[in-house]
Formats: structure tokens, C-alpha cells, sequence
């Protein structure tokens, strides 16, 4: 069977991941979840006091980052290390939330994480979504797809997902961290999420996981096969 890249891009929280993942499992190919990456950097920035405003602290810091993803038979996912730690867990908490996105903005930051990406992506087989992957990271990808979904079954989404996991977390606090980090995320300099001329568009706001994977499957088999 052909090996293909297939690349997702669309705003935070519109299911990306998750199809990303189904689809991956269903090719037996491999997955990569690109915002883990900036969120696990972010986390090595709070975490050091590192003010992302200057170069050489950003420089000098990415030289000490290692990122890699290992298999978590656990939970059947492969979780985001950071350095040799899983930093699963705190990377998807708000203080990475909020300042993710002002971190992935960093010129330094996204070539330091291209690079590393674009490695992946060299024998093929892989499924990556983020925000840039088809526009920038894989331009040349087989088949890209543009992921939407109404606003308010996306912050809905998120807030389900964050109130498995602290129960204290408001609406309105989801809400405006989603709505920032779409505009930062959409009007940066390096980059910005924005779809590419050939990915197709895929709303799923009224689709089970099931239909949006079942979509997506043909899509990608009328390339594959
Ligand atoms: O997909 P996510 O919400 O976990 O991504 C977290 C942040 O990382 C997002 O707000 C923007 C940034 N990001 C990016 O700039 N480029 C990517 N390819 C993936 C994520």
C-alpha cells in the first residue's frame, strides 16, 4: 500500500486531534499531535522564567529541549516528553493554555519545531495536525484537510474536556482562551493558521466521530489505494 502524508490544520478544539489519531490507527500509520510540541515548549519556558520577547533567552533555552513522543499502552496514545519526562498532563493545563499561543508566535520556536517535524514526515505514513502542517511543514503533503466547527460546539468541546480534569474550570474561562488563542493564532507574523489552496474542508460540527472519520477514510483510500 502507498504511504502518504495527510495533514490536518484548523483552529484550537475543533477535533483534530481525534480524527487525526482514528485516522492514524485505521492506515497504521503514524501519528503527531504538532500543538503537544509547542505546548510542552511553553512548559519548559514557564517553567525556567524564560521571556520568550528575547531572542538569544529563547535560543538558548530551545538548546536544551529534547521532544519526543512515546507509546502509552495505557491509554493506547502516544503521550509528549519533555526531556525524558511525560509531561502529558501539564502541558493540556491553562497556564500552557494561555500562553501558548504567544510562545508559538516566536520565529525561533517554529523553526525549531518545523525542523523537527518535517524529520518525521521523511518516510512517509504519518497523519500530523496543528496549524500550519499543510501550509508550511508538509506543503507538498498528498492529502490535506481543513477541520472546522461552529465556535460554540468548539468551546462546549474544550470545556467537557477540561472539566474531566478540574471541575472548577468556568465556561467564560475556556471561552476567552479559545477566542484569544484564534486570533493570535490566525494573525501572527510567522505561519498563521490559515487553510492551503489544495486541502479540502471539512465541517464537523453537526458529525459523529464515527461519520467525520468515515469521510476522511475515503478520502484518503482514493489516494492510498
Ligand atoms: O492544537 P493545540 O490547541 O494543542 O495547539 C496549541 C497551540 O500551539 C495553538 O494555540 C497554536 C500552536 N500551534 C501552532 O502554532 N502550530 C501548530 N502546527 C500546532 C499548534
Amino acid at each position: 500500500m502507498r504511504k502518504i502524508i495527510i495533514t490536518l490544520d484548523g483552529f484550537s478544539s475543533c477535533g483534530k486531534s481525534t480524527l487525526a489519531r482514528q485516522l492514524a490507527n485505521e492506515l497504521n500509520y503514524v501519528f503527531i499531535d504538532s500543538g503537544a510540541m509547542y505546548r510542552a515548549i511553553t512548559l519548559y519556558f514557564l517553567r525556567h522564567r524564560i521571556d520568550w520577547n528575547k531572542t538569544e533567552e529563547v535560543v538558548a533555552a530551545l538548546k536544551q529541549i529534547v521532544l519526543d513522543f512515546q507509546y502509552n499502552a495505557n491509554s493506547g496514545k502516544s503521550d509528549m516528553y519533555l526531556n525524558h519526562e511525560d509531561v502529558e498532563v501539564p502541558i493540556r493545563e491553562m497556564p500552557v493554555s494561555d500562553n501558548v499561543s504567544a510562545v508559538s508566535a516566536v520565529k525561533e520556536v517554529r523553526e525549531f519545531a518545523v525542523a523537527q517535524q518535517q524529520l518525521m514526515g521523511d518516510k512517509k505514513g504519518i497523519v500530523m495536525d496543528g496549524r500550519d502542517i499543510g501550509t508550511t511543514v508538509f506543503p507538498a503533503a498528498e492529502l490535506k484537510i481543513f477541520v472546522m466547527a461552529d465556535p460554540a460546539i468548539r468551546v462546549e468541546r474544550r470545556y467537557k474536556e477540561m472539566f474531566e480534569k478540574n471541575p472548577n474550570i468556568r465556561m467564560e474561562e475556556v471561552k476567552n482562551n479559545l477566542e484569544s488563542r484564534d486570533y493570535i493564532d490566525s494573525h501572527r507574523e510567522v505561519s498563521p493558521l490559515r487553510k492551503a489552496e489544495d486541502a479540502i474542508e471539512l465541517d464537523n460540527s453537526n458529525l459523529t466521530r464515527e461519520e467525520q472519520l468515515e469521510i476522511v477514510l475515503k478520502w484518503a483510500k482514493k489516494i492510498i489505494d
